[in-house]
Order: C-alpha cells, then sequence, then structure tokens
C-alpha cells in the first residue's frame, strides 16, 4: 500500500523529465505525497509551476534559499520522506551521486538522506554504455542504491538502444518494492552461494574461484523485494547482505545438511559453485613432505544438491533453480544440466577464463526456461540479479 507514503522526487535534466509529470500525478492518485526537487538542468525541460501544480505543494530549487533553510533545512528534507526517487537520473545525477558530491540541492539531499534511494536513469544509448556510467552505475548499486531501467528502444536523440527512462508503472511497481511493500513480501527464498572449500588436512583445501559476488547479489534483491531469504553461503569474499538469514558452511556434504534444514521454500535459488568431489583420505594432520612419496589423494564424488532438492519427492519448493558454469557450448550443455538435475529453470554461464565472469563484477547469462533460451545482454552481477528476482516475482505472483 503506498497510500499515506511521503516521496521526495529529484527531477534531474533530461528529455524524459516530462514523465516525471505523470509520474506525479499518478502517485497522488495512490495517496502518496509528493515533494518535488528540480536541478537546474531539470528546470530546462519541465517548469517549476507544472510540478508544483501536479504535485500540490512547494517545490525546491536551490541550495542556498534562505527561506527554504528557515522553513526547512535541506538535512531535514533529506529525511522527511520515507524514499527519494530520482527521476530522471541523467548521467551527470549519477557521477555525483556515486562521487558523493554535495554541488547543488538534489547532489546535497542524496549525500545527505538516511533514507533508501531509487533512480530512473534516463541518458543517450553511448552514455548509459560508457564504461564510466557503468563503473558508476556499479558504486551506486554496491551503495544499496535501488535502479529501476532503463529500458531499451528508440531515443528522442534518434539512436537505438538502452537508456530510456523506466516508464511509470515499472517506476511505480519499483517504488512499491523499495517501501517494503514488495512483491516478495512474506515469500521464503533460500539460496545458496559461494565456493565451497574440501580439505585435504587441517590446513589445505581444495576450492574454486567463485567470490560469492552473484549470490549475495540474488539475495540482496530478493530481500529488497520483501522476501524472507535463507543465505546458505561457502566462505566467499564478498559479505553477506544485510537483511537475510545467514548459514555458513564449509564443505558441500555441510551445505545439503544446511539446505535441507532450512524452512520450506516456495523458491530455492543454487548459485553456489559446489566442489564436485571432496578427499575421502583428508589427513586428520598437517600431511608432512617425507622427501619420497608424493600423497595421492583419493577422491569422492559430492552429493549434487541441486539435485537432490529438484527431485525431491515431497516439499520440493514449487520452483527451483539452478545455475550452469560452463566453458564451452554453453545453451547446449546448460538445456542437457537443467534436465539432467531436474531444474525448473537453469541461469547458464560462461566462466572461460578470458570473459573474466568468475570472481569479476559482471555476468552474461542465458536464462532457460520450458520457454526456451533468453539470453540477457552482459550486466552488473547486480543488475543480473534484479532482473532475475523481478522474473521471479512474476513467476510467483
Ligand atoms: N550444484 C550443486 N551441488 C553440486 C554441484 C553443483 O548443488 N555438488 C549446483 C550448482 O549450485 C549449480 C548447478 O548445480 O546450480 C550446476 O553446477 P555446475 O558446476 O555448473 O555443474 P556440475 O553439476 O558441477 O556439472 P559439471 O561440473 O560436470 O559441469
Amino acid at each position: 500500500m503506498l497510500a499515506g507514503k511521503h516521496i521526495l522526487l529529484i527531477v534531474g535534466g533530461g528529455i524524459a523529465a516530462f514523465k516525471s509529470l505523470d509520474l506525479v500525478r499518478r502517485l497522488r492518485e495512490k495517496g502518496v505525497q509528493v515533494t518535488p526537487v528540480l536541478t537546474r538542468a531539470g528546470a530546462e525541460f519541465v517548469t517549476p509551476l507544472s510540478l508544483s501544480a501536479l504535485s500540490a505543494t512547494k517545490i525546491y530549487q536551490d541550495l542556498f534559499d534562505l527561506t527554504d533553510e528557515a522553513e526547512m533545512g535541506h538535512i531535514e528534507l533529506s529525511r522527511a520522506a520515507d524514499l527519494i526517487v530520482v527521476a530522471p537520473a541523467t548521467a551527470d545525477l549519477m557521477a555525483k551521486m556515486a562521487g558523493g558530491h554535495a554541488d547543488d540541492l538534489a547532489s546535497t539531499l542524496l549525500l545527505a538522506t538516511d533514507k533508501g534511494v531509487l533512480i530512473a536513469p534516463s541518458m543517450n544509448v553511448r552514455m548509459w554504455e560508457h564504461a564510466s556510467t557503468q563503473r558508476n552505475l556499479a558504486t551506486l548499486q554496491g551503495d544499496g542504491v535501488l535502479v529501476v531501467g532503463p529500458n531499451e528502444g528508440d531515443m528522442a536523440c534518434g539512436e537505438y538502444g538502452s537508456g530510456r527512462m523506466a516508464e511509470v508503472p515499472e517506476i511505480i511497481a519499483a517504488i512499491d518494492a523499495a517501501l517494503g511493500d514488495g512483491p516478495l513480501k512474506g515469500r521464503h527464498i533460500l539460496v545458496t552461494s559461494g565456493p565451497t572449500h574440501e580439505p585435504i588436512d587441517p590446513v589445505r583445501y581444495i576450492a574454486n574461484r567463485s567470490s560469492g559476488a552473484q549470490g549475495t547479489a540474488i539475495a540482496k534483491a530478493l530481500a529488497a523485494m520483501g522476501a524472507d531469504v535463507t543465505f546458505v553461503t561457502g566462505p566467499a569474499d564478498v559479505p553477506p547482505p544485510a537483511g537475510v538469514n545467514v548459514v555458513r558452511i564449509e564443505t558441500a556434504q555441510e551445505m545439503l545438511r544446511a539446505v535441507e534444514a532450512a524452512p520450506p521454500a516456495e523458491v530455492a535459488i543454487f548459485a553456489a559453485a559446489v566442489a564436485d568431489w571432496h578427499v575421502v583420505n583428508a589427513g586428520a594432520q598437517k600431511i608432512k613432505k617425507d622427501g619420497d612419496t608424493l600423497p595421492a589423494l583419493e577422491l569422492a564424488e559430492n552429493p549434487d544438491i541441486l539435485a537432490t532438492i529438484a527431485q525431491k519427492q515431497e516439499g520440493r519448493p514449487p520452483l527451483v533453480i539452478g545455475f550452469a558454469a560452463e566453458t564451452n557450448d554453453v545453451v547446449a550443455h546448460a538445456t542437457a544440466k537443467r534436465a539432467r538435475k531436474g531444474c525448473d529453470w537453469i541461469v547458464a554461464n560462461d566462466v572461460s577464463p578470458e570473459t573474466g565472469i568468475m570472481g569479476g563484477q559482471e555476468n552474461a547469462v542465458t536464462l532457460i526456461t520450458d520457454d526456451g533460451a533468453e539470453t540477457w545482454p552482459r550486466k552488473s552481477k547486480d543488475a543480473v540479479a534484479q532482473k532475475l528476482a523481478q522474473r521471479i516475482a512474476e513467476a510467483v505472483s
């Protein structure tokens, strides 16, 4: 329920600012109080008068407007709302946010706030794809800033591509999710993440290059949509997200036990890079070099956690999602893996070293479901997580 909520809406300088007028109107229809802040560039696209008329309130434009300071200081203004929404969020505003600038009212409010922030980026496709914008986006997402859009399509500048601001209903759905009344509210979702460590002796182990970044991003995106998340994680580089129930394990066998002990889940996502083998003859003490013989490690296969859960006769989560880490023939291998393991969806990715995906910041995935294979453009792991969480929300609603 959005009624009674208060949103501080920062309108940046982009052609999509006209959609912000409609956003104000739709939010007001839902009983939301909207306080607009118009940047200098934003005022080139929409007038203060139209924003003020639609929001039925005073709008704020200048940092050093003493009358405003007497009424409400910028610190107070930044915290009075339940959520700050930046729409359109231009490349420049995103850069200011990522860099922590405070040289006008909008950037100062964004730096001073203790509330959640949702941005709806809007810019030319080249600007969106530019390395600096993508770097700023990753920084902002890492800081917990929520992002809706941008969408792909024809642009006002005549080009085609990603950069169009999300549509008003999409922004309203994202506001709904950000305010905790998310589409996954009350749903229990299990996520496995990170590598597992399989001991060779008390000081050595077999592991893999998984950083846990993708699983962590998924848990974070689901929690942001209101889900109750049980996060079963191996020893990952990335810390677990806030607001989830963390269960730490080391080995594949411990991961299976933790997954089986978790409360019944409506959705289970297996993002962990589970070691395929464990050492049967692991040393109870540190194995010493004796100068002559090399230690022979005897390996045995680990339980397949995904397959075990996906093939359960009773208590199977209604939606089971696996990952497929492949280095060649990605879609063919992943399609076969989906059938073999019995999961509903599989998220396939190419983990060849040259992709830089394993242990990196970005992911390029293909989602394989009953409807076939759908390849998503390469994005940050947070953006992939948000898209997957959105799909899950649609599937369980
Ligand atoms: N998985 C699992 N338990 C295992 C091995 C894998 O739960 N013992 C899960 C992973 O979390 C992932 C999926 O199975 O969701 C596929 O993992 P992947 O490493 O791609 O496949 P493997 O089953 O290990 O097959 P292979 O190494 O032969 O490609």
